[in-house]
């Protein structure tokens, strides 16, 4: 879609934010300046929420050896955060029918801010995932972080100072991306 008939300016730098965004796991390891840590949080924040519930307790970890211990919360697909500059923790009150959405437009939100930042930003799934030590991601984190009982981990996004710079692939996976889209949509 080319055309953007009401405001479409903002339209636009939106969508172009969108399409640049990706998956960044390698990071320098310094830490992300806690003003910038506010505007990702006022991304997340923002957030719809089924009934207007915002069931979210959102965790800022900017303490390196917090952030280093919490690579154990999955086998291997935390590692990232080794050299992480942030974590951010997202849970929930598992009451709230609604909190796996909830939370999950929390994260996009969060990601996709960090990223037209500058920042790499990577989803890491707690909910329905085990932790290296074979128990629940949900269980880990609760060695490690005071959570209410009845709030659950959905999701932690690390984010830090890109190591490089987004490779010249992006063209080709936004083709890609387009290609997928022919097939995933249907226009009734
Ligand atoms: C629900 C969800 C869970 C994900 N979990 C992980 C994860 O645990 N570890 C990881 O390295 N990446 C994780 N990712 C990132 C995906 O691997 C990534 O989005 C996918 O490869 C597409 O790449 P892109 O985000 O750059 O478009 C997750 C993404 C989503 C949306």
């Amino acid at each position: 879609m080319n055309q953007y008939p009401k405001n479409h300016e903002t339209a636009a730098i939106i969508l172009q934010a969108m399409k640049n965004r990706r998956s960044i796991r390698n990071y320098t390891g310094e830490p992300v300046p806690k003003e910038d840590l506010d505007l990702i949080v006022e991304a997340g924040l923002t957030s719809a929420s089924g009934h207007a519930e915002y069931p979210w307790k959102i965790f800022v970890v900017q303490d390196m050896e917090l952030i280093h211990k919490l690579v154990g919360v999955r086998q291997g697909a935390a590692n990232m955060l080794n050299n992480a500059g942030a974590a951010i923790v997202v849970t929930a009150d598992e009451n709230i029918s609604t909190w796996i959405e909830d939370c999950s437009i929390v994260l996009t939100n969060m990601h996709l801010l960090a990223d037209a930042m500058g920042y790499g930003s990577c989803w890491i799934q707690g909910r329905c995932r085990d932790a290296a030590d074979g128990g629940s991601a949900d269980a880990f984190v609760r060695t490690l972080i005071d959570l209410p009982e009845n709030f659950q981990l959905e999701a932690i996004l690390a984010i830090g100072i890109p190591e490089k710079e987004k490779t010249a692939d992006d063209a080709a996976r936004q083709a890609k991306r387009a290609g997928f889209a022919k097939e995933k949509v249907t226009y009734l």
